[in-house]
């Protein structure tokens, strides 16, 4: 079977979706999780844009083994060697340079003729190609380009060097037939085509980024561009486990395989749920908590006679399986760590400790401690990193009082103390974060949910706050529901802080 690749853009197309701000140590555990997953590159960012996605893309590019590590670069020299700086000591590093080629964006954005961009193009090759053997040229808005024009540009950044040719459906306009011989058209007036590597990139905006990427694959390319979860710019990229599970459930009609462990999907896709703060929608395919799940009795029925009744793909072959132990306040130190090894979370010794007292607090909680609680108690490193965070919070509120919150936060070895009214419990405790702080956050968005089933699941808190003109996405889990939502805020406070959008006032105990 002919094997495609696949190039994963979480970390930069990923991180560009409004509200989700990664930091360097975040980008890292993702990466080493995609490396696990078996995807063949990593697109770790756009080292130009800030010195924190230079950070995260140095740190992939020299720690984590195994995988070619990508760099985005606009095509020019500065953002060229921005990539190469941050690219430099990886074992195996790919420019990624771009330039608009449809006529809307040459006239409207970059206000240049299209022999001017031909000429930037072959450029940002040469000096691409310069440092690193693997450059990858993508064609910016190419769906919307015309045909010869692009094919011309093609045929051009060959000759100065590129390894990978990308055509992207950046708009996420294109629908699948025509998609299709859109690609065809190009790839037969391209001279030298067969010397590189054709890949694609479909966004959803009409949520056909997962469909015009497979007819891709019918024409032939040999790398598929895509997020896990689908995160990405606007209404995202190709969901990778969309992708992924398409063409192994139904290889009949795709005829190509990939190296990604499919066992690995749902971890990788809690994690990156987790870090970005954008929750997976309960039918999401795939991932979603209800991909799985029948609720008619006719359905029931049928799956408990036979499973393919109505089960194309089972679980397990995404990593969900059934738990075997039941964890709870009796569980001891063997059986909990028995099962973070079954769910491949593997935690040194010192982080197990951690992990395990916050587990016995939270079993004093809950009746049954489950898989998705194991994984967020297990996300030590990110919080270990905060530099703010929660030390106490009470709150009073009912139905004829005036909600009231009084937090006391930890900051540079201070106790920060003050209290706030709001319109609700929440907003008192949000209100009373910023006046400790001295901050002034903006709430854009809020979503509650129960990490699992049970009337005693913990609540996951979502929130996009807006600090300035930067938005910043949190989460926080809690069996309190107040506290998830101070939590959350708080990961987004510390996010806008970490990246300067924000300064925060010190001052003695309150
Ligand atoms: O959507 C797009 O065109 C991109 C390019 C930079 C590849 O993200
Ligand atoms: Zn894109």
């Amino acid at each position: 079977m002919r094997r495609i690749e696949i190039f994963d853009t979480t970390l930069r197309d990923g991180e560009q979706s409004p509200g989700v701000a990664l930091n360097a140590d975040e980008k890292l555990q993702i990466a080493r999780q995609l490396t696990k997953l078996g995807v063949n590159v990593i697109e770790a960012g756009f080292p130009i844009a800030s010195p924190g996605d230079l950070e995260g893309v140095r740190r992939i590019a020299q720690e984590v083994k195994d995988v070619s590590v990508a760099a985005l670069a606009r095509a020019n020299a500065k953002d060229i060697e921005c990539a190469w700086e941050a690219l430099s000591g990886g074992e195996a590093p790919r420019i990624h340079t771009f330039i608009a080629t449809s006529p809307i964006h040459m006239r409207y954005k970059l206000q240049k003729s299209p022999q001017e961009v031909l000429e930037l193009a072959v450029q940002a090759v040469r000096l691409a190609k310069s440092k690193v053997a693997d450059v990858e040229f993508s064609a910016e808005d190419a769906s919307r380009s015309e045909v010869d024009y692009l094919a011309s540009v093609f045929t051009e950044v060959i000759k100065a060097g590129a390894t990978v040719l990308n055509i992207p459906d950046t708009v996420g306009y294109a629908t699948p037939e025509e998609y299709g011989s859109f690609l065809r058209a190009v790839m037969t007036r391209t001279i030298g085509i067969e010397k590189v590597k054709v890949s694609v990139h479909c966004h959803n905006d009409l949520g056909l980024a997962v469909a015009n990427t497979l007819a891709a694959v019918g024409v032939g390319v040999h790398q598929l561009e895509c997020t896990v979860n689908g995160i990405g710019e606007r209404a995202g990229n190709a969901a990778l486990e969309e992708l992924i599970m398409a063409l192994h459930t139904r290889r009949d009609q795709f005829g190509v395989d990939t190296s990604i462990v499919t066992t690995e999907i749902a971890r990788t896709s809690q994690l990156v749920s987790r870090l970005s703060g954008m929750m997976i929608q309960h039918n999401k395919a795939i991932v979603g908590k209800n991909a799985f799940a029948h609720e008619s009795g006719i359905h029931q029925d049928g799956v408990l006679k036979e499973r393919s009744t109505y089960e194309i793909m089972v679980p397990s072959l995404i990593g969900v399986d059934a738990e075997s132990i039941i964890l709870g306040k009796h569980s001891g130190r063997h059986a909990v760590h028995q099962r973070f090894a079954e769910i491949g979370l593997n935690l040194d010794e010192s982080q197990f400790e951690e992990v395990f007292s916050r587990f016995k607090l939270l079993a004093d909680r809950k009746r049954e401690v489950t898989t998705a609680d194991l994984f967020s108690l297990a996300d030590v490193q990110t919080e270990k990193v905060d530099p703010i965070h929660l030390d106490y919070l009470q709150v009073s509120s009912g139905t004829h009082i005036l909600p009231t919150a009084t937090v006391r936060l930890m900051y540079n070895g201070q106790r920060l103390e003050d209290a706030a009214c709001g319109d609700g419990p929440v907003d008192a405790a949000f209100k009373a974060v910023d006046k400790v702080l001295g901050t002034k956050g903006k709430l854009t968005h809020y979503s509650l949910q129960a990490l699992d089933g049970g009337e005693d699941a913990q609540g996951e808190v979502a929130v996009t706050v807006k600090f300035g003109e930067n938005l910043v996405g949190g989460r926080g889990v809690s069996t309190d529901i107040i506290e998830a939502s101070v939590l959350g805020y708080l990961q987004a406070v510390n996010r806008a802080f970490e990246r300067g959008w924000i300064t925060v006032r010190e001052k003695n105990e309150g």
